[in-house]
């Protein structure tokens, strides 16, 4: 995987500033008139990979009729790669795979057409598909009449397998263009509206620059995986494209993830936000008939599918994005704005902007319409949210009469925030609690109170009452907290604040809940180290451990690039002496780009990670894989790796690194130690093996925007 590079965004805020007041979307369509507002259904990818058949495709379009989706807007059912036979017929037509598409495309076609919805397909401009199906190479015109003829109205167009060296001379992007150009040209001539999105989204390729002409959206980022880690990934690799977007010309983040089980529904509502208010497709990738109706209601929230669908189609704008915490501005076709307030950290905040930051008129009052609350209110001009670690408030905003405002509540927003986010047990900070009033009309007979987990002590500062909150005003209360005395190594508390008031016309109750980290200090003979660029978290308790922490891992694929490690360790110094053994349980192993991970690691000096020699590295990938990474040539970082094929495992997993001076034989268990599998036997380069080393545990997020924790038990060396 790659990461777009954050320049792109970076560019974007430097300039958006400027043209927030009247942002014209510069991306030209290639003009066949279609996707004229980005895409909406579904994909069978991510629910069932190469299982894809007729059935499925049929019930699923059965599904969206029956669940409501259809009528929400969902109306492409797309099939992905794996439909296709091996191989074409003798007039050298593609087939369908006969056991999955018994009859073939054009009676799943029919049906779904007949439910009033429209069928995509899945192709490669290579010589084969990603999944080894034959590919369109050379039959683009032969494969674009096929589809035709079957009544297809949607054509996914990969990027696997195209035979570069056939164009000397040119650059991979170069044939790429001519590829797509060559099927895009080819749809058209067809005479068949077949809506044209590109999937070549690697690292050079950038389609945003060149795709609007030949097709109606492009993939911006690597294949998406249902974690949290891996939208913010691809939404940070395509929240700056902004310019390139437009009616028929999308920016593509991939497929949503929603319903698969891999996020909180307080990240996939993020999720739903971002895409929407970046003018992403909305095709839902996942068992529909298996949705939960929380789920459900994510993809059929009307008020924030109009945002994604709204006719002017200008992709949301960033106007900050500091310390992660995001404030995207989206133009409406009424000239209202959507704003989008992403809390990318892992704990609450207040995001704060103004209505005229959001690219509207000054001087007025606003409506805001909370498009997940429902709530309507009004306000001065400030709109603002306390938003969960990882949770999104998404506003419409629009100006009003002052006239017209009294008859709204004014937008109140209650939030919590510790001098200290993380505290030592039995230690003490000051927690504020404070109820801002955005609105013009005043709030009467405010009430605060806080309340925390058992074991924490209290003391309120200051009145908690207050009897009359003119607009525009806030009040604070301040806590002195006090931590319990003795807890896990890293533990996570939660205050709740509550407030009670009269705002409008009757009372009205609000509560916030902050996230409160209590570590237990690591003490000797354990000592901690931290190469990443963002301070990270320790803890300790006995033999247990926890880090928490953001950082790429301790090597970087390919293998051979400069080394750029960035994790942070609880480690013991020289410890790892010629012959010895390490041990840890990981018993939570948060996933994260592919290079995260959690496990053992050994190394000359574990604090000069860019200066001493990396020796070996037993862990938890991010991908759930068991890895060990070595230095094999003696330079600075280890430079071959091993994964133990066709295993994916959950902590808790035992690792053990048993080394015979530069020898190192890893093995895990999955049954606590009962039993133990070999992973593999190492050879270290002689200069990157010590004498003794310093071993310990070690924690990588795998993206350096993204914190998360991981937790050990039985730490041991002998
Ligand atoms: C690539 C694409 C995915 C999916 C698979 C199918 O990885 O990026 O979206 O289509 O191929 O093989």
């Amino acid at each position: 995987m790659q990461m777009r590079p954050l320049r792109v965004f970076l560019l974007g805020v430097c300039v958006c500033a400027g043209l927030l007041a009247g942002l014209a979307s510069t991306a030209v369509a290639e003009g066949n008139g279609l996707a004229l507002t980005p895409p909406m259904g579904w994909n069978d990818w991510y629910s069932i990979y190469c299982g894809v058949n007729a059935q499925l495709v049929e019930q699923t379009a059965q599904e969206m009729v029956a669940n409501g989706m259809k009528a929400a807007g969902y109306d492409y059912v797309n099939i992905d790669d794996c439909w296709m036979a091996g191989s074409r017929d003798a007039s050298g037509n593609l087939v369908a795979d006969p056991t999955r598409f018994p009859d073939g495309i054009k009676p799943v076609a029919d049906y779904v057409h007949g439910l009033g919805l429209k069928l995509g397909i899945y192709e490669d401009a290579g010589t084969t598909t990603c999944a080894h199906f034959p590919g369109s190479f050379g039959r683009e015109a032969q494969d674009a009449a096929t589809f035709a003829s079957w009544g297809v109205d949607y054509v996914k167009y990969d990027r696997c397998n195209i035979p570069y060296s056939e164009f000397p001379g040119e650059s991979e992007q170069q044939v790429q263009q001519i590829l797509y150009t060559r099927m895009s040209n080819a749809l058209k001539a067809t005479g068949r509206d077949i809506v044209f999105s590109m999937c070549n989204p690697d690292l050079g390729d950038d389609p945003w620059l060149w795709g609007a002409p030949i097709s109606n959206l492009w993939r911006t980022t690597t294949d998406i995986q249902d974690n949290f880690g891996s939208m913010l990934g691809n939404f940070e690799g395509t929240v700056g494209l902004y310019r390139d977007a437009g009616p028929g010309a999308w920016n593509d983040p991939d497929l949503l993830q929603i319903g698969n089980g891999g996020s909180s529904l307080l990240e996939y509502t993020s999720e739903f936000s971002l895409w929407a208010e970046m003018s992403a497709p909305l095709i839902a990738s996942t068992n529909l008939a298996g949705l939960t109706p929380a789920e459900r209601a994510i993809y059929e929230n009307s008020g924030v599918i109009a945002v994604d669908q709204d006719p002017l189609g200008q992709q949301g704008v960033p106007i900050s994005s500091a310390h992660g915490l995001w404030v995207l501005t989206k133009k409406l076709s009424g000239g209202g704005r959507a704003v989008v307030l992403f809390n990318s950290t892992n704990t609450a905040t207040t995001i704060a902007t103004t209505a005229t930051a959001a690219g509207l008129p000054g001087r007025h009052v606003y409506r805001l319409d909370n498009l997940w609350t429902r709530e309507v209110s009004q306000t001065g001009g400030a709109i603002s949210a306390f938003v969960p670690g990882h949770g999104v408030a998404m506003f419409t905003v629009t100006a009003l009469a002052k006239r017209h405002a009294v008859a709204l509540a004014p937008q109140t927003v209650l939030s919590l925030t510790a001098a200290a986010p993380q505290l030592g047990s039995g230690r003490s900070t000051t927690v504020y609690e404070s109820f801002a009033n955005n609105g013009v009309s005043e709030v009467k007979r405010v009430s605060l109170s806080l309340s925390a987990w058992p074991g924490w002590q209290i003391k309120r500062l200051g009145r908690a009452r207050l009897p009359l909150l003119e607009g525009g005003q806030h009040f604070t209360v301040a806590y002195r907290v006090t931590a319990p005395a003795a807890g896990p190594p890293l533990a996570i508390s939660l205050f709740t604040g509550a407030a009670s008031y009269d705002p409008h016309r009757g009372r009205r109750t609000a509560s916030a809940k902050l996230g409160e980290t209590v570590a237990s200090p690591v003490g000797s003979p354990l000592r901690t180290t931290d190469v990443t660029t963002h301070p990270a978290s320790f803890g300790a308790s006995g033999r247990a451990l926890a880090i928490s922490s953001r950082g790429v891992g301790v090597f970087n694929p390919p293998f051979g690039a400069p080394p750029t490690d960035s994790y942070a360790a609880i480690y013991e110094h020289a410890k790892a002496r010629r012959s010895s053994v390490a041990q840890v349980t990981v018993t939570s192993d948060p996933a994260g780009g592919t290079s995260g991970g959690a496990g053992l690691i050994e190394r000359g000096d574990m604090t000069a990670p860019k200066g001493s020699r990396e020796a070996v590295a037993l862990f938890i990938s991010s991908n759930a894989t068991i890895v060990m990474a070595w230095n094999g040539s003696g330079g600075a970082a280890v430079d071959q790796h091993f994964t133990v094929p066709s295993v994916t495992v959950r902590a808790p997993v035992a690792l053990r690194l048993v080394r015979k001076r530069s020898h190192y034989t890893g093995y895990y268990s999955l049954d606590g130690g009962d039993t133990w599998q070999t992973v593999d036997t190492v050879t270290v380069a002689a200069n990157a093996s010590a004498g003794a080393q310093d071993v310990g545990v070690f924690h990588a997020s795998g993206l350096p925007t993204w914190t998360t924790t991981a937790r050990f038990r039985d730490f041991r060396i002998r």
